[in-house]
């Protein structure tokens, strides 16, 4: 297969093999000639990702600006919604009144994303562009410091200079509790069809084979930067286990200092049920565009070790063998749950 450059950009890309693919688009329903492997680590993406690569690897940073960046599904939203409001003076009302996606848009999904290509009426797209990307990669460029910015992508399709001009949150998780999340946010959002086992999901998520897969990759790239002073890397389920502590971590980073009240209110804020019910965080208003399925929620069941629900002793073998390799050469540890 033929690799491929684009300007301004140092990596080159492969459209991943639409003979090769078939189990894939088959499992996924997505057209052929979908995906794009990217540089020498082959990050697994969009195809409407190369519209943007330059852009994004090029993107003007500012010292005021702050990157949230995980894998998918490993607690991006909670700590996005921790890391605005430590940034905005514990402006509830103001978090409460304006969608995350705006006050912390995503920086690729514009560029991966051509909602005008939706098969969908055009007030739902616009409906749609509303809720999910009321901020494009442009807009995210102009938008006035101090800029909050939520990314999927690994550090190295960031821009080389962004640990050392801006604050950077890394969050992971349990790439077994991932793998589900995201199956089961992909079954949410029609993507992956309900009758499609989680079996061969883990699969394509192993083989890397699911999108800003590989995942120890995106994982270990963050963890040997955990010591840059613009870098503080979390786990998840530390979140989970103590929420206090996790908010005097974060609030510690940015040099805040919170009284005990403000440390309680704001964890009772990031709480489990109380962020389920939270409009502005739930991405709720979504299901009206039909892009969700009526079942399920976003916000889902927000627990560390529910892989164990859906993994066979074949797949937790699988699973032993694939996080053993993967961390052989590493002092990374997955976290005790
Ligand atoms: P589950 O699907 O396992 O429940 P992201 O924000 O990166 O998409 O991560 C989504 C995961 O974080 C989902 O995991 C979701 O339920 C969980 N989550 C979201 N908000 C949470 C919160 N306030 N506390 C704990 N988990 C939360």
């Amino acid at each position: 297969m033929d690799k491929k450059l684009i300007k301004d950009f140092p990596y080159e890309y492969e459209i991943v093999d639409p003979e090769k693919n078939e189990d894939l688009v088959n499992y996924f329903c997505t057209p052929k000639d979908e995906y794009v492997t990217i540089g020498p680590k082959k990050y697994f993406l969009l195809k409407g990702y190369l519209s943007g690569a330059a852009r994004i690897y090029n993107f003007p940073l500012s010292s005021e600006d702050t990157f949230v960046i995980t894998y998918p599904k490993s607690g991006t939203t909670l700590t996005q919604e921790l890391v605005w409001l430590l940034g905005n003076n514990l402006d509830y009302e103001k978090a409460e009144s304006i969608n995350i996606n705006e006050r912390f848009p995503f920086l690729e999904i514009s560029a991966m994303l051509n909602i005008d290509e939706f098969p969908l009426t055009a007030d739902l797209k616009k409906e749609l562009k509303k809720s999910l990307i009321p901020v494009t990669l442009e807009q995210i460029e102009e938008m006035p410091s101090p800029r909050f910015i939520k990314s999927h992508l690994p550090l190295s399709l960031l821009p080389p200079s962004l640990l050392d001009t801006t604050k950077v949150v890394y969050i992971a998780r349990d790439p077994r509790d991932v793998a589900v999340s995201y199956y089961k946010f992909q079954q949410f959002l029609n993507i992956v069809p309900p009758e499609k086992e989680f079996k061969q999901y883990w699969k394509f998520f192993m083989s890397n084979q699911i999108m800003w897969t590989p995942y120890f990759e995106h994982v270990l790239e963050a963890w040997e930067q955990r010591k840059h002073p613009n870098m503080l890397f979390l786990f998840y389920e530390d979140m989970l286990k103590d929420l206090t502590g996790a908010v005097r971590r974060v609030a510690d980073f940015y040099g805040k200092t919170l009284s005990d009240d403000q440390v309680n209110d704001l964890a009772r804020h990031l709480d489990f049920d109380t962020f389920k019910k939270n409009k502005s965080v739930n991405m709720e208003d979504l299901k009206k565009t039909g892009i969700y399925s009526s079942d399920g929620a976003f916000i889902r069941k927000g627990k560390a070790g529910g892989w164990r629900n859906y993994f066979d002793e074949e797949m937790s073998a699988q699973a032993d063998e694939w996080i053993a390799k993967h961390l052989s050469d590493t002092d990374f540890r997955l976290p005790h749950c």
